[in-house]
């Protein structure tokens, strides 16, 4: 695929479903449990959450566009949460889950807090993306995910709002 054109918008709990749909398409590879369209819109429904969506225009006209990845952070005073983020695996690493971390960026502007997440050890993939984003490990938790090939730890990564 040639570099696709992407656009970046927030969403809000009605965008629920097919966020389900591609929360379930995105980490089917992990073994990780699908995250359900009522979880998801109680979340987005709750203060201080934010949602960006990522579409990939393939053509001059918006209705061509594929809604192929998203983020959901959430803040806490000076610090904010990764809650999730994926991308379509038939559109990753075409530089969506990039655009999704840098569209953050806008919000931070003047904040010196961190921003934290937490990803399944097993995810090699994930954490090369986020050391590639500036994230660095910062913690464990034993056990903490259950997946389809048995419980696997947590890694607790962060890094400072603002990425120089
Ligand atoms: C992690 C994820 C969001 C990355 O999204 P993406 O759109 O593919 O990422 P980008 O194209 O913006 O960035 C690619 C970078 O991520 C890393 N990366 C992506 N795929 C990789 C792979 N298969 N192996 C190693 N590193 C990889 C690399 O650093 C890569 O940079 P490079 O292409 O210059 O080498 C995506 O792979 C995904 O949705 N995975 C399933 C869900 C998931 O694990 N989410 C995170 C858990 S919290």
């Amino acid at each position: 695929m040639t570099a696709p054109i992407i656009r970046i918008r927030s969403v809000g709990p009605a965008h629920a479903s097919p966020l389900a749909e591609l929360h379930s398409r995105a980490f089917a590879e992990t073994g990780q449990a699908d995250w359900s369209a009522a979880s998801i819109a109680a979340t987005l429904a709750t203060p201080a959450t934010t949602a960006r969506l990522a579409d990939v225009i393939n053509g001059v006209a918006l209705r061509d566009q594929t809604s192929s990845g998203f983020i959901i952070c959430r803040f806490a005073g000076d610090t904010a949460e990764i809650l999730t983020l994926c991308v379509d695996p038939k559109y990753q690493r075409l530089g969506l889950g990039s655009a999704l971390i840098h569209s953050l960026a806008s919000i931070f502007i003047g904040e010196t807090g961190a921003l934290y997440l937490e990803v399944a050890a097993t995810n090699a993939k994930a954490i090369s993306f986020y050391e590639k984003h500036g994230f660095s490990v910062q913690g464990r938790r034993p056990n903490y995910y259950e997946t389809t090939t048995g419980r696997t730890d947590a890694i607790l990564m962060a890094r400072p709002f603002a990425q120089h």
